[in-house]
């Protein structure tokens, strides 16, 4: 039902979606030492995100009868100048994602691999979300720019954010 290649692809973008994890966790991290509990919320809640893509991913290699396999990740970045730069640097790795995501979906369209394609298109779409929801909040900081009550305006904000499985959205 898949090839080797799209398998060894999807694989790798199981485990790039673990790594994604892993940042969004180091970034996380980073809000709660700046006592930002809203932005830390927002990071967390990513977190799981990331975690329930691969999982996705996952049961989809499962279910095709074919084998998943955990690689080595590099080690995340841990430290930001700013909230703005945290949530810059997240942009620039979703737009990684969506490159990487887009080139998966042409090798599925190249190998004619039907449901593959549908497979994918739910991660092609997720991307325009994930690519919004980061230049939302990018333009928001740009907006308050040092003044700090306005960045804890956008840290309540932040605290709102719940984790939606993906079978119930
Ligand atoms: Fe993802
Ligand atoms: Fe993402």
């Amino acid at each position: 039902m898949l090839s080797q290649k799209l398998v060894d692809s999807i694989n790798d973008q199981i485990n790039f979606e673990i790594h994604s994890a892993l940042i969004y966790k180091a970034m996380q991290a980073y809000f709660e030492a700046e006592d930002l509990p809203g932005m830390a919320n927002w990071m967390e809640v990513q977190f799981q995100e990331e975690m329930s893509h691969a999982d996705k991913m996952f049961q989809f290699v499962c279910e095709s009868g074919c084998r998943v396999k955990m690689l080595a990740m590099d080690e995340p970045q841990n430290e930001y100048a700013s909230p703005l730069d945290a949530f810059q640097t997240a942009l620039a790795h979703e737009k990684i994602v969506t490159g990487r995501i887009n080139n998966l979906m042409n090798l599925a369209q190249e190998e004619k691999n039907h449901a593959a394609q549908i497979f994918l298109q739910w991660f092609v779409t997720e991307q325009v979300e994930e690519e919004s929801n980061a230049n939302h909040i990018i333009a928001q900081l740009k907006r308050v720019k040092e003044d700090g009550r306005g960045l804890m305006m956008i840290d309540q904000e932040l605290s709102k954010r719940v984790f939606v499985p993906i079978a119930a959205a």
